[in-house]
């Protein structure tokens, strides 16, 4: 039942304040600053003697561990890197015992993640799960986890998921850093960015119309190029694929300070660029950027907190907690994604070539 919305895709974006809403709740603890996170199964004394995260999923997973890893890094300051999940089991990688594994999945039940979670096992690593699916075979595989609570995706391009895992991965960052080094008043200020995000998602939903005519402006494209800088980066990565899967036009995605490094050399006006553009410690660096494609007359789509002066057009979104941003920035990309895709007549739900879980290798 898709309630009145055309495709699955659009329902799904429209449920992701509930969603996260329904992925906090009953987790925070005000007194201590924290959150609570019943499956986890990790002590304090066994959270203390991580040395590493290492982050496991493929597709969009892959880069919700991504930006899951940069908040763990941030927050908890334990060196946390992602990795494709198939990548990681044919490249024969030391399997260290101070290491803690996170496989992440929103079907639980993806071929290339179940088979490095076993091979994980076998060789007596700790892993845990941050799955969707109650019940799915990496959640049963894992030594505990969290669910990401999006509730049931159906259309095969992930949205709300991608959001949930992403917020699920903000709350176990503050769960290690609380229990290591991150003050009370730092733990704080992430339960207030956590609490407004709902609204603020419902707040960015409320600018379709706008997103919709952005959508006809770049959907002659024939290659698009994302660009975003450390915690942007993923966010570039995430959108590029989400524009990609629906719409079939073809879009790369690279930091924003490798353009000069080869990628400039694609930029003109027939490849527009989008730009994540955070008010964050890099805001100049990455308005010196647009400046290099505007040089070289290229069309730019700003996603940032305020108007970008040298974009074509910007996508303001609400700003939070400087960690917490990349939360917020990919969602108005989603519906770029999704109003490209329909005005070309794209299959939405069930693109080209593709399955909602890949079981096989
Ligand atoms: O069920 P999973 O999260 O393990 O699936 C992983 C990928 O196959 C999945 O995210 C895929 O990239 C989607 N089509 C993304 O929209």
């Amino acid at each position: 039942d898709m309630g009145g919305h055309d495709t699955y895709m659009h329902k799904e974006i429209h449920e992701q304040a509930d969603a996260v809403d329904r992925a906090l709740r009953g987790r925070i603890d005000d007194r201590f600053s924290t959150v609570h996170l019943g499956g986890l199964n990790l002590d304090a004394r066994d959270a203390r003697a991580v040395r590493r995260v290492k982050i496991l999923g493929c597709g969009t997973s892959y880069h919700a561990g991504q930006i899951g890893a940069q908040m763990i890094e941030e927050l908890a300051r334990i060196p946390s890197d992602a990795e494709p999940a198939s990548e990681f089991r044919y490249r024969n990688p030391v399997v260290d015992p101070d290491t803690l594994y996170i496989a992440v999945s929103q079907s639980g039940e993806t071929y290339d993640v179940l088979a490095a979670v076993q091979e994980l096992k076998r060789k007596g690593a700790r892993v845990l799960g941050l799955v969707n699916v109650v019940g799915s075979a990496i959640a049963r595989e894992t030594d505990g986890g969290i669910y990401v609570h999006a509730g049931p995706e159906v259309c095969v391009v992930s949205t709300k998921c991608f959001t949930n895992m992403v917020v699920s991965f903000g709350l176990l960052a503050l769960h290690l850093g609380r229990i290591r080094d991150l003050s009370v008043a730092d733990g704080k200020r992430i339960i207030e960015g956590l609490r407004k995000l709902p609204a603020q998602i419902s707040e960015i939903l409320a600018n379709e119309a706008e997103i919709e005519k952005l959508a006809g402006e770049y959907a002659d494209a024939k290659s698009m190029m994302f660009i975003g800088r450390v915690r942007g980066y993923p966010v570039a990565r995430e959108a590029s694929l989400k524009l990609k899967e629906v719409s079939y036009i073809h879009a790369e995605a690279y930091p924003a300070s490798e353009l000069k490094h080869g990628p400039l050399a694609l930029i003109e006006p027939a490849m527009p660029t989008v730009a994540i553009v955070p008010d964050d410690e890099l805001l100049e660096k990455n308005r010196a950027a647009l400046e290099e494609i505007k040089a070289r007359s290229g069309r730019i789509l700003a996603v940032a907190h305020q108007v970008q002066e040298k974009a074509d057009h910007t996508i303001v979104v609400p700003k939070n907690e400087d960690e917490l941003d990349p939360i917020l920035m990919g969602i108005p990309l989603q519906l770029l994604a999704y109003y490209t895709a329909k005005a070309m007549g794209r299959d939405i739900d069930k693109p080209r070539n593709l399955a909602k879980s890949v079981t096989v290798e």
